[in-house]
């Protein structure tokens, strides 16, 4: 049995339901306010007790990548791992890591400067898709439509004050159906997989902005992508977005690093939480 450790910065569902589920299941389990915490150079591993695991699930990145950091120089063992934490939370080194590794992923192109980002726009042509390289929930993702559109973007983004908005992520506009795919993998296994449909007047699958879950079947070439994709950035506990590409078939365009699974467990026949628990404990041995 384990101690298992959840820090988070604001408690959603799943962080509820991993505690409740890890005491169930036999551990003891605790949640810390990662807000509440300060860790000194000179700490050792001495006023605090993260326990045997600790299952990192910030809302915000940042917060949770340099906490992470931290946690694994006092000696904690935390999932997910600061190298995958980086990768992950930040699509340019995601999109960089999935290339390398020759899994499937939309055609993606990276600018670092306003004008060469419009060369590359009508170098690509319209409509492609321009994503902030950290975000999550789709927020900013902007279909682009033309050169116009385009233009004006970028004004925008230069007057802005966060130096990641004048780095540009240019991907081309996958034709797809109004559906993608989550996938949520444990250990390098896919636990359960949904489709996500857009809602009413919105072209992105979020489920945060009113997509609806349906099951999804778990086919090997679906096994075998995640797998590669996981094994990629480091294993852990992943949430893989793909597209079904109406040429190129499966190619995955995420990889979140603190999986949201309410959506999925309300179709999957799967216990999600346990099996993160059962994960976090063999870790922890
Ligand atoms: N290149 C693309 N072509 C078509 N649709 C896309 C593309 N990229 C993203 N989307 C849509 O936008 C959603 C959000 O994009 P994603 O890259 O997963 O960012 P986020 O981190 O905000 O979830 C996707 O789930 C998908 O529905
Ligand atoms: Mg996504």
């Amino acid at each position: 049995m384990s101690d298992i450790c959840i820090v988070y910065d604001r408690v959603r569902w799943e962080e509820k339901c991993l505690c409740e589920k890890a005491i169930k299941l036999g551990h003891t389990s605790k949640m810390i306010d990662a807000k509440t915490l300060a860790i000194s150079t000179f700490d050792g591993n001495t006023s605090h007790n993260f326990g045997d695991i600790v299952l990192q699930r910030c809302i915000s990145h940042y917060r949770g990548l340099y906490l992470t950091a931290c946690l694994e120089f006092l000696g904690s063992n935390v999932i997910n791992a600061y190298s995958t934490a980086e990768i992950c939370g930040n699509k340019l080194l995601t999109s960089v890591y999935l290339s390398r590794h020759r899994i499937p992923t939309p055609v993606t192109q990276f600018a670092f400067g306003p004008d060469v980002a419009g060369e590359v726009g009508d170098e690509m042509g319209y409509p492609l898709v321009l994503k902030p390289i950290v975000g999550s929930w789709g927020r900013m993702i902007i279909p682009i439509k033309d050169k116009d559109v385009m233009d004006s973007i970028i004004e925008m983004r230069e007057e802005m004050s966060n130096p990641l908005n004048k780095i540009y992520y240019l991907q081309d506009y996958v034709n797809r159906p109004p559906r993608d795919i989550r996938t949520i993998v444990v250990d390098d296994r896919v636990v359960t997989a949904i489709y996500r449909y857009s809602p009413e007047g919105e072209w992105r699958t979020n489920i945060s902005r009113g997509g609806k879950a349906e099951l999804c079947p778990i086919t090997n070439e679906l096994e075998d992508i995640c797998m590669k994709t996981s094994k990629a950035v480091g294993s852990g506990i992943l949430g893989i977005d793909l597209m079904e590409d109406k040429e190129k078939g499966l190619v995955v365009h995420e990889v979140n690093n603190t999986v949201e699974f309410k959506g999925a467990s309300t179709v999957s026949e799967k216990d999600i939480a346990a099996e993160i628990v059962n994960y976090a404990s063999k870790m922890a041995m």
